[in-house]
């Protein structure tokens, strides 16, 4: 579904992504781990084509969009879930839903978001600013959705998230598999990324140096900690 094949992008002169290789089948969920600063952002940034990649592919289906620009990357299915949310602030949940909707959510409409979030639907009339962390992650996820994606890329969702808060995105996450949607999910959160990932990679330097089934990777969790992600 989503294979992206010797990646290499820049900063810059900074080398920060070095041949990134991922694969991910349809409806599975990817978790990629690796400590601060290897490039795991840089990495969605260049699927979703905030940073240009300077070569390589990203192959969805049969397309290679590398190179595309971010509003081709989404109208061909991927949605971003940013780090740091990214809400409007000024704006209300109703409206910062309204905005990613270019064109009418027939998977995910307004209706079927609300009612998957209970707390927006509470909210709806609230301004993006006025929503406690967990709610905004919510509605983060939610606006994703709205341009009925078949990809998912999130970006760290569970920081600064209370445990209660991070089980229901766990809840959310797998509701998204049963639906069919494709996840790539990049986090430090080594309980979310096992409790949700099928596939587990972890990054180093700008580049994969693991990657397992979850099965292979719970086996081999110590080691793989002391070896790539311990400080
Ligand atoms: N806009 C930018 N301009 C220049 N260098 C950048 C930029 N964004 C990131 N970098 C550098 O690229 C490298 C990888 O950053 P990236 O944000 O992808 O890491 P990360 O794995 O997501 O880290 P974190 O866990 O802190 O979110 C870092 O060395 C960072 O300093
Ligand atoms: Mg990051």
């Amino acid at each position: 579904m989503l294979r992206v094949t010797g990646l290499n992008t820049y900063y810059g002169t900074g080398h920060i992504l070095q041949g990134v290789d991922l694969e991910i089948e349809k409806g599975q969920i990817a978790a990629v781990l690796g400590r601060n600063g290897v490039g795991k952002t840089t990495t969605v940034r260049s699927i979703m084509g905030l940073v240009p990649p300077r070569s390589g592919e990203v192959w969805l289906g049969d397309t290679n969009m590398a190179g595309w620009a971010p509003y081709r990357v989404a109208r061909a299915g991927v949605a971003y879930v940013p780090e740091g949310r990214m809400i409007f602030p000024d704006l209300t949940v109703i409206d910062n839903l309204r905005v990613a909707e270019r064109r009418p959510a027939k998977i995910w409409p307004m209706e079927r978001l609300l009612e998957l979030f209970p707390a927006l639907a509470d909210r709806r009339t609230h301004k993006g600013s006025q929503l406690s962390g967990g709610e905004q992650q919510m509605l983060a996820v939610a606006r994703a959705l709205i341009t009925d994606p078949t990809v998912m890329l999130f970006d760290e969702p569970s920081q600064g998230l209370a445990p209660l808060v991070v089980r229901e995105l766990v809840g959310v996450i797998h509701r998204l598999r049963d639906e069919g949607v494709t996840v790539l999910l990049v986090e430090q959160n080594l309980k979310l990324a096992e409790a949700v990932g099928d596939i587990v990679y972890v990054m180093v330097k700008g580049r994969m140096m693991y990657r397992a089934p979850i099965a292979q990777f719970q086996l081999e969790r110590e080691a793989v900690k002391s070896k790539y992600l311990a400080l």
